[in-house]
């Protein structure tokens, strides 16, 4: 009882009959409840629009709107919301149709006191449960909606689950992920649906409502009746119930606002609802921060892998381009092959990478014209080894190696530099090692011209099994036949 009352729980009673609504007030007042009172179904309606009651005790026969007449709006508007009627007419079938229509419990006059005290004292206590359930159960879907967030790198998918999980959690009707641009100015980045006209969130109120959250660094919430708006904000447009903001904090800045509508008709955002998506929110920032930033390290990435590459091609002026195209075609035969995107990509720099180690080779042999002697040919046999070697020392680069290493080895074990076969090579250098060889063959080389595509695809016919993976060279002749982007 005691942890009950100390919510300070708001109790409405409703009768038309003063004599009766001063007995009840005045005895539940005793009981230490905040009592309010209304001496019709219509008076009650406002009160329970503006003050969060907790209970109402109403009697069933009043002019005007009835006691069940006001249950089944009390329903409507929140079905959590406990009500007691009370009669004067003790008939099984009043009772049992208010409690059909969802009533808490019924009481019948004349009133024994210590009757209403126990089902009040009840109703409080199952409706106290059942908020707890509601929070409950929002906080295991948080929590699980969280562990998604925090494991999704990639920022449009990250924004989308954002704003989706929020309108699923909250029940809203609608919303808007906005961030700022580079001028400090908010655009629409997600809506909900996603075929909502983002020119809607673009209206005066909510662009001011935004500004202002993410102004003072904390959610705002609007409802429909409620005079309670910050001073110089535009008035909540009419069809709309309730309205919530959530700036998108980092400890650092604010990165935009979540934006989140219930229209007309619908009951207005819980302070259960306010609360989670307020911890969703500041979890989510963080999420999209991160990100940001991995994406901005990965391009950092790339421009750095692709400046050692064009390190080797400066030495080499045969393959210019060579590892651009390379990369291109292991990324679309790895896609064919079902790799997953974390293999992709490894995959991807392998192929800008793999003849790294010619940098330590000498340019009169990269450049001879002519054959090379064996010992020439002994020269750059060397750089698969020493390019593994010069990307083992790099920390994000350190991955690649097996590529590295093993892209001239041979399926059959004839290769170099360490002649293993089938499967002790990486699938990754198996696959590189196609593409290599193809793009090899059909560019223009020292000691031939290119080779057109065709006899290419013969020539990786003819080695399959021995120089490539049969497999391998299937998908490629596929994607080759099929005009695949790329090949
Ligand atoms: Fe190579």
């Amino acid at each position: 009882m005691s942890e009950v009352q100390s919510r300070e729980c708001k109790v409405l009673v409703v009768d038309d009959e003063k004599s009766i609504c001063d007995l009840l007030c005045q005895y539940l007042r005793k009981q230490g409840y905040n009592v309010f009172r209304a001496a019709s179904g219509e008076e009650a309606v406002r009160i329970v629009e503006v003050n969060g009651i907790d209970l109402v005790l109403s009697d069933i026969k009043m002019p005007g709107m009835t006691g069940v007449d006001l249950l089944k709006w009390i329903k409507e508007y929140d079905r959590f919301l406990p009500v007691i009627i009370t009669t004067g007419f003790p008939t099984l079938d009043t009772a049992i149709e208010a409690l059909k229509l969802g009533a808490f419990d019924y009481l019948t006059k004349p009133f024994h006191l210590e009757e209403i005290g126990e089902k009040v004292r009840r109703a409080l206590i199952n409706r106290q449960l059942e908020e707890e359930n509601i929070l409950f159960s929002k906080l295991v879907s948080l929590h699980e909606v969280t562990k998604v967030l925090s494991s999704t790198h990639i920022v449009p998918d990250l924004n989308k689950r954002l704003l989706d999980f929020s309108v699923k959690l909250a029940r809203a009707d609608g919303g808007a992920l906005m961030f700022f641009d580079s001028f400090s100015r908010l655009y629409t980045s997600e809506t909900f649906p996603a075929d909502h006209d983002p020119a809607f969130w673009k209206q005066e109120f909510y662009t001011a409502c935004s500004q202002w959250a993410a102004g003072h660094e904390e959610p705002l919430a609007l409802e429909s009746g409620s005079e309670l708006s910050p001073p110089g904000l535009p008035k909540l447009p009419e069809h709309i119930q309730s309205y919530i903001v959530f700036p998108l904090r980092t400890p650092k800045r604010t990165l935009g606002v979540l934006n989140l509508i219930r229209v007309e008709g619908s009951v207005s955002f819980s302070n259960i609802d306010l609360e989670i998506i307020n911890v969703l929110a500041s979890q989510a920032s963080i999420s999209i921060e991160n990100a940001r930033l991995y994406h901005s390290i990965r391009d950092n990435y790339l421009k750095t892998v692709r400046g050692f590459a064009l390190a080797v091609e400066a030495k080499d002026q045969y393959t210019h381009g060579h590892s651009e195209k390379v990369m291109e075609f292991t990324v679309v035969l790895a896609e064919k092959l079902g790799l997953s995107a974390q293999e992709i990509d490894q995959i991807k720099y392998a192929g800008l990478l793999h003849d790294i180690g010619k940098i330590g080779v000498s340019e009169n042999i990269l450049n001879k014209p002519g054959r090379l002697t064996d010992d020439e040919f002994a020269e750059i046999k060397k750089h698969p080894d020493l390019g593994a070697r010069i990307i083992s020392d790099v920390p994000f680069l350190k991955s690649l190696v097996p590529l590295i290493r093993h892209h001239h080895e041979f399926f059959d074990g004839s290769g170099y530099p360490d002649r293993i076969a089938h499967d002790e090579i990486p699938y990754g250098a198996r696959i590189l090692c196609v593409a290599d060889s193809f793009e090899a063959m059909t560019s223009n080389r020292p000691y031939r011209k290119a080779m057109p595509r065709d006899m290419a695809s013969e020539i990786l016919t003819k080695e399959k099994g021995r120089q490539f993976d049969p497999h391998v060279v299937d998908a490629f002749l596929e994607l080759l036949q099929s005009g695949t982007a790329g090949v």
